[in-house]
Order: structure tokens, then sequence, then C-alpha cells
């Protein structure tokens, strides 16, 4: 049933939210055209407000490793509403979540729980300073972290100088202490590292990066950064907010056998609920408030609801292996394009550009132009993409072959 075209929705949304959005992304600056409105969502499908069925291959953002109104995460989530939807108190159902949430990750003792991957980022890296004393924190052109201060810092003009604001608001003051280097490029962090290195108090890295579409750590990339933040008494910081239990039912940290020193989650963990979390062993995340110097805190932080859910959907990854299936599909979705899609483990971007990127550099040549067609094309033809180029499309476990058969098929029709 049609109530609201999505236009006639945009158009409302746009008198009373700035852009219409609540979420830059989601505008479809970058691809063109009106964004869809969801009015639900089912398994591997969304609904539109135009009365459109869609497979979606966004999934929140990757949230929801289940799909959309997995019966098992939504009844956890309705249980626990009718005992309150929260309380700014202590709950028994968040001491499950973080127990359960610990014994998944072999380095993490204690977690913290917050609300988004951004309040994750942005209480890790006041953690590593406040444990090391340092105020300088690398991170890579292209990795994106959440919208705190210190996060929305793109390269300045050479690597020993201090980033640039990537966002008005910013202060140059706060931009100057955050490092940037190319991703993937060990000499570079080196480099950094010899001059600086006493004054850095964390590397940051997503260990995979998603967020200049979808591009893997060249072999032994995260090996040195691990070797480097030793040697100058830096911490690891690995953001796993994408990473986290999307390759197996641990962090990308644990598979890899590489252990960081604070590892920040969101998404998956929080069974597409508001619920992130930053780890890490005991010594370190006891530096925290109320019983160490560095404060956080947060009223919603660890809601019932959201807790509720993301237990549901940890306990059923550790029940269910749905890990080699997303595999199986991912490999079909890039084994017909092998140039032009990146996957891993039902994780993929479709670039338009020479080759697979390593960098930003690199996945800045691709022809966004071309890809905005492309996702027309897809949506045209009932698959959801994310609305932009750099950006990661996902898997779920509700995924079906007859809807990657669907992926593919329109994937070769739009770009024949
Ligand atoms: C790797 C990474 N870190 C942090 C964030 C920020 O998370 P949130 O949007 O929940 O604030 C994101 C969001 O996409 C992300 O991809």
């Amino acid at each position: 049933m049609i109530k609201f075209s999505n236009k006639e929705l945009f158009e409302r949304a746009s008198a009373v939210i700035p852009g219409g959005v609540n979420s830059p992304v989601r505008s479809f600056r970058s691809v063109g055209g009106t964004p869809v409105f969801i009015t639900r969502g089912a398994g591997s499908k969304i609904y539109t407000s135009d009365g459109r069925e869609l497979i979606d291959f966004c999934m929140s953002w990757g949230a929801l490793l289940f799909g959309h109104a997995d019966p098992d995460i939504v009844g956890a989530v309705l249980k626990a509403a009718v005992d309150g939807t929260g309380f700014g108190a202590a709950t028994e159902r968040e001491v499950l979540f973080a127990e359960k949430l610990c014994s998944m990750i072999p380095y993490v003792d204690q977690v913290r729980c917050v609300s988004s991957g951004t309040e994750a980022v942005m209480t890790a890296i006041r953690l590593a300073r406040g444990a090391t004393g340092r105020d300088k924190i690398l991170k890579f052109d292209g990795c994106y972290h959440g919208h705190s201060d210190s996060m929305l810092v793109s390269a300045g003009s050479g690597l020993l100088t201090g980033g640039l604001s990537s966002s008005a608001g910013v202060p140059a003051a706060v931009a100057n202490d955050t490092l940037v280097a190319p991703y993937n490029d060990i000499e570079a962090v080196r480099e950094i590292m010899a001059a600086q290195g006493g004054s850095v108090a964390a590397i940051i890295v997503e260990p995979v990066a998603a967020n200049m579409g979808l591009v893997l750590p060249s072999p032994g990339f995260l090996e040195a950064l691990r070797a480097l933040t030793q040697q100058s008494g830096a911490l690891l910081i690995f953001d796993e907010v994408i990473t986290g239990f999307r390759f197996g039912p641990t962090t990308y940290g644990a598979l890899c056998g590489i252990e960081p020193d604070l590892t920040c989650l969101g998404k998956i963990i929080g069974g597409g609920l508001p619920l992130a979390a930053l780890g890490g062993r005991r010594k370190i995340m006891e530096q925290l408030a109320p019983l160490g110097p560095v404060y956080q805190a947060g009223t919603l932080s660890g809601n019932p609801l959201a807790v509720a859910a993301g237990l549901a959907a940890l306990e059923k990854m550790a029940q269910e292996n749905i890990f080699p299936n997303l595999g199986t599909f991912g490999k079909k979705v890039s084994s017909p394009w092998e140039k032009r899609v990146q996957e891993k483990g039902g994780a993929f971007t479709f670039f338009f550009c020479d080759g697979l990127p390593r960098n930003l550099a690199e996945a800045k040549q691709c022809d966004t132009k071309q890809y905005a067609a492309f996702f027309h094309g897809m949506l045209e033809r009932g698959i959801y993409l994310p609305p932009a180029q750099f950006e990661t499309a996902f898997i779920s476990a509700a995924h079906t072959d007859g809807d990657i058969a669907a992926l593919t098929a329109a994937a070769a029709d739009v770009l024949a």
C-alpha cells in the first residue's frame, strides 16, 4: 500500500531535518536522486514507501548479520521492552552481554558499552591518551572512525605535519594532533614513528578498511603496526566496528592472530540496535572511570533493549556457523568480476577503476559517476546497494541463493 511516495516524504523530511536525513550518506548526494524511505524489512528484503520490494545489500551498513527483523532478536527486544525500556542503572542483561562478548574475544577481559561506534572510538582515543600521557594519534587516510573531532582529519601537506580538518568546526589544534598516513604504507608509518613515535599515544586502524570501499590490508601491514607501536610505547587500536563478528564469531584481530591493545566494536554486536563497545585487557580498561582517571559516561550506555538484541545476535552466531556460507556467497558475487569487485567474507564493493585499490588515493581514481549509474541501474532491478562508491555492501545470513543470483544477474545486465 502506497501512503506517501519517496519524493513526498523527502520533501517533508527536508523541511524539518537538515538535508532530509539524520546521517549524510543516506541522502543519495553522491549518486543523485531521491533517497528511498523504508517502511519495513524482513530477512534480506526491504519495502519502500513507494511500494517496492528490494533485496537489501546495505543491511544497515553491515549491522544486520541475521537480516531484517530476525525473530530471535526481535523476540529478545520485545521481552526486554516489557521489563522497562531503560533505567540508567546497572542491569543483569548488560552483565550477560559483556560476559558473552568477552568470552568470544581471547584478548578482551573487559568491555565498556556505549551507544555508537563514534563513542567507542572517542573513548578509545581518550583512554590511549590517558594511559600513555601522550597526545598524538596516527590514523590512515580513508579509514572512517566516526565523527569525533580528532577523527575528522585527512592528510595534510606532509607526513610529519598534523592533518587537516575534514569538517568545519574541528579546531585546527585538534587536527594538528592527528597524524595521517596512507593505508597499507608501512614505510610512511615507520617514518612518522621514527620522528614522532615518542609523542604518539596510539595508532588507530580499520584492520580491513571498509570506508573507502572494501580495501584489504597488505600482507604484513597489521603485523608491522603491532611491532612499531610496541617499540614506541604507543597503543594499537583496532577499529572493528565493521569487521568485528563479520568474518567469524570473533574479531578480525583474533582471526588473524594480532592482539591490539584496544578494540572498538559496534554494528553487528548490537543486533541492529544502538550499541557499541570498547574492549581490552583489564589493566588498560581499569583506567576508565570510576576506577581510573579517564572519564567516560552515558545515560543510554548498556541500554536493556540494545544489550538484549546484542546478546541474541552473539548467541545466535555462536550456535549457527553462518560464516562459511557468507564467504561462499561473497565469492559468487565477486568471481565473475574479479578485477572490479573486492570481496571478503560476504562484504564487497564494486569498484569503477583500473584494478582494486590499496589506499584512498587509488580509490579516489574510481569513476563515481559510473558507480552512480550502476547504483541506479541496480535499484531499478530491485537491488539496494550502498548509495556511494566509497562504501561496502553486505550479505547477511538471511540472504538466499536466489538473492545472490538476482544480484549477479542484475549486475551483468547493468554492466553490459
Ligand atoms: C569503522 C567504523 N568506525 C566507526 C564508525 C562510527 O560508528 P557509528 O556510525 O555507530 O557512530 C563507523 C561507521 O560506519 C565505522 O565504519
